[in-house]
Formats: C-alpha cells, sequence, structure tokens
C-alpha cells in the first residue's frame, strides 16, 4: 500500500478507507499462515482425486487410491470366516448328537452359537433364552419344551421355524377356538380343571365337572393327564411353566380364542454351521435333553 496513508513512519498503513473519521487498518496476513492455507487446499485437492471424497447420487467418487471402509470390513469378515472354515466344516459334518462330546467343537458352537442367538433370537426369546413372562416366546432355559428339547428336535424348530407361512416343513398345530364349540359355562368349567391340575387354587364343583370336558376336548392334544403332547406342540399343562399364562382371564381367554404362537425358519436367512451352532447353544442352556 501506498506510504500516503501513513502519518507516522511505525503507524500501521491504512486502506485509505475512512467512515465518520474511523480509518481501516491495512494488516496483511502472515506469510506463514497465507502458505498453510494455500497449502491446506493443494492437501484437499490431492486428498478429493487420492481418496473417496464428492457425494454423487449413489455413492461418493471412489478414489484412485481405491481405499474403502467397506472393502476393509469385507476383508476382515473374509478373514474370520477362512480362519473358522475348517472347524465351522466340522460342525456341519459331525452328527448332532456327538456336537457336545467334542470339546473344542462344542466350545466353538456354544459361543458361536450365543453371538446367533444375541443377532437373531434375543428379541423374541429374551437375552440369554429367559423368554418374556406370558408372551407366548418360551422360556429356552428351563427344560419343559413345547416341540422337544433333543438337539436335533431343537435344530428342526430352528430351521423350519413353527406356524408360519413360509416353509412348507414349519411345525405346525392348531388348538381350536372353543368359544364356538363350548358353552361358557362349559369353558369355565375346564379352565378350573386345569388350574388344578396345574396345581392352582381351584373351584372344586367346577373343575370336578370340567374333568368331562377335558378328556372330551383336550385331551386328544394335551393327553389324558394333561402332560402335553410333543409332537403336535401341545403344551404339558401340568407344570406350571406358562406360554401365556395359568391366571384364569388368561385361561379363559386361551380356550375360547386359542392362541397361534408363530416362529420364523431360520434356514432362509443362517448357515447350516450358525443353526447348528444356535441350536447346540440353546440345547445346553436348559440342560437339554
Ligand atoms: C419373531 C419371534 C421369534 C424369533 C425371532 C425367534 N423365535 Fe423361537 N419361538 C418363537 C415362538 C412364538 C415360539 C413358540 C411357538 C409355539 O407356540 O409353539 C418359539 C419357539 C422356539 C423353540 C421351541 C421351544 C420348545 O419349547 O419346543 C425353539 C427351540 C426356538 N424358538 C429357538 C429359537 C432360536 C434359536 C431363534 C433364533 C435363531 C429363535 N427361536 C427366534 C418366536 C421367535
Ligand atoms: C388340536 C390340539 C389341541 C386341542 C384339542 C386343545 N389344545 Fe390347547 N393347545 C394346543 C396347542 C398346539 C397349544 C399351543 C398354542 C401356541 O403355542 O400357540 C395349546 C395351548 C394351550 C394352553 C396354553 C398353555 C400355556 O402354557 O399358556 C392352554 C391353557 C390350553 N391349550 C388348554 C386347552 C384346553 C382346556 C383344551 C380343551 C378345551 C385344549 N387346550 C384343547 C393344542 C390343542
Amino acid at each position: 500500500m501506498s506510504t500516503q496513508n501513513k502519518k507516522h513512519p511505525d503507524d500501521v498503513e491504512t486502506t485509505g478507507h475512512s467512515w465518520d473519521g474511523i480509518e481501516e487498518f491495512n494488516n496483511p496476513l502472515p506469510r506463514w499462515w497465507l502458505w498453510t492455507f494455500y497449502a491446506t487446499i493443494v492437501w484437499a485437492l490431492i486428498y478429493t482425486i487420492a481418496y473417496p471424497a464428492w457425494p454423487l447420487i449413489s455413492q461418493a467418487t471412489p478414489g484412485v487410491l481405491g481405499y474403502s471402509t467397506r472393502a476393509n470390513v469385507r476383508a476382515d469378515i473374509q478373514r474370520f470366516e477362512q480362519m473358522n472354515a475348517p472347524i465351522e466344516a466340522e460342525l456341519v459334518k459331525t452328527e448332532l448328537t456327538q456336537i457336545p462330546e467334542q470339546p473344542e467343537l462344542m466350545n466353538y458352537a456354544v459361543n458361536a452359537g450365543e453371538a446367533v442367538f444375541d443377532t437373531w433370537c434375543a428379541q423374541c426369546h429374551g437375552s440369554g433364552g429367559a423368554g418374556v413372562q406370558a408372551s407366548g416366546y418360551p422360556n429356552l432355559l428351563d427344560n419343559a419344551w413345547l416341540w422337544g428339547g433333543t438337539i436335533e428336535e431343537i435344530h428342526y424348530t430352528v430351521s423350519h421355524g413353527v406356524r408360519n407361512e413360509t416353509d412348507p416343513d414349519a411345525r405346525f398345530s392348531q388348538m381350536p377356538a372353543f368359544g364356538q364349540i363350548l358353552e361358557p359355562k362349559q369353558i369355565d368349567q375346564v379352565v378350573q380343571y386345569v388350574r388344578r391340575l396345574s396345581g392352582q387354587e381351584a373351584d372344586a364343583a367346577l373343575a370336578d365337572a370340567g374333568a368331562e370336558v377335558f378328556a372330551n376336548n383336550c385331551a386328544a392334544c394335551h393327553g389324558a393327564d394333561g402332560t402335553g403332547d410333543q409332537l403336535l406342540g401341545a403344551p404339558n399343562l401340568t407344570d406350571a411353566i406358562w406360554l401365556y399364562g395359568g391366571d384364569v382371564p388368561t385361561l379363559t381367554e386361551t380356550v375360547t380364542n386359542a392362541r397361534f404362537g408363530v416362529m420364523p425358519a431360520w434356514q432362509p436367512r443362517l448357515s447350516e454351521a450358525d443353526i447348528r451352532a444356535v441350536a447346540t447353544y440353546v440345547h445346553q442352556l436348559g440342560g437339554g435333553q
């Protein structure tokens, strides 16, 4: 700037602009600052050419170095899969019932199975398989099984699911809605009978009358003694373990309208090794049969 805007030699130059007597100093940016600034621009240009940067419609510009966090994750996953491939192959070809006999395989199956369970099963069966009380989602920790608790039966249940429409081999059964079959009085009677069966407080007169209703309408699936039938997924009514609940209103609702518990089939979504792992995990949870 011209020196004409300096009043004294030491004064900072002004730009010559003046508003109501207020003058604007002319303080140029320090050199080092300016060059750093230019350097960052150059760096930014190099970076956006080298690395993924500018957003386009479906993805960003890929960058000439081909760097991608997704590819890194894919590579990591592949590395783990390769590492586990031999033991997974072993898991798939070993007889289900033999898995618990082989400590190394068992250890792998339980750990992998727990990870599968936490990802795919816990939202319905509760974390750790503890079930959600009276929700229709069974507790998998106890040793009471609707469809069977051997490792093979669990493997089948998990592979094909229950009452879903996607797998023709799904476990299937349907309790009738007795509201259309029995008189309300008979329902009251059989509900009291089920209360007695499960060792709960019950109205003696109604329960006595309910025994006959049960024998005629329920025993075919739940068994003459009420202990259930795993081929039909008909629960044992004599243990006090309830899928939906053992109080009078819930029992009345169950008998009147029936239930239709659905579990998805996992075969389409999980690998055979994962299904075997999770079946093994579930089997050892409840001290499976
Ligand atoms: C959308 C909810 C849902 C998810 C997710 C789910 N389940 Fe289930 N599962 C159910 C229901 C409901 C039943 C009970 C079906 C019935 O009433 O017979 C069931 C039943 C079972 C049974 C049979 C229990 C018995 O007593 O025979 C097993 C074993 C089981 N599930 C394991 C699993 C595993 C392992 C996974 C994860 C891979 C899983 N479930 C994911 C809802 C689910
Ligand atoms: C065709 C077979 C069938 C018949 C007949 C049948 N049930 Fe069921 N019952 C089932 C099945 C299967 C379930 C499990 C339903 C589910 O999980 O969605 C069930 C569930 C129940 C439950 C729920 C148990 C719980 O743990 O919450 C009760 C209670 C019950 N039945 C009582 C009866 C009574 C009482 C009768 C006779 C009036 C009867 N059932 C007749 C098949 C049958």
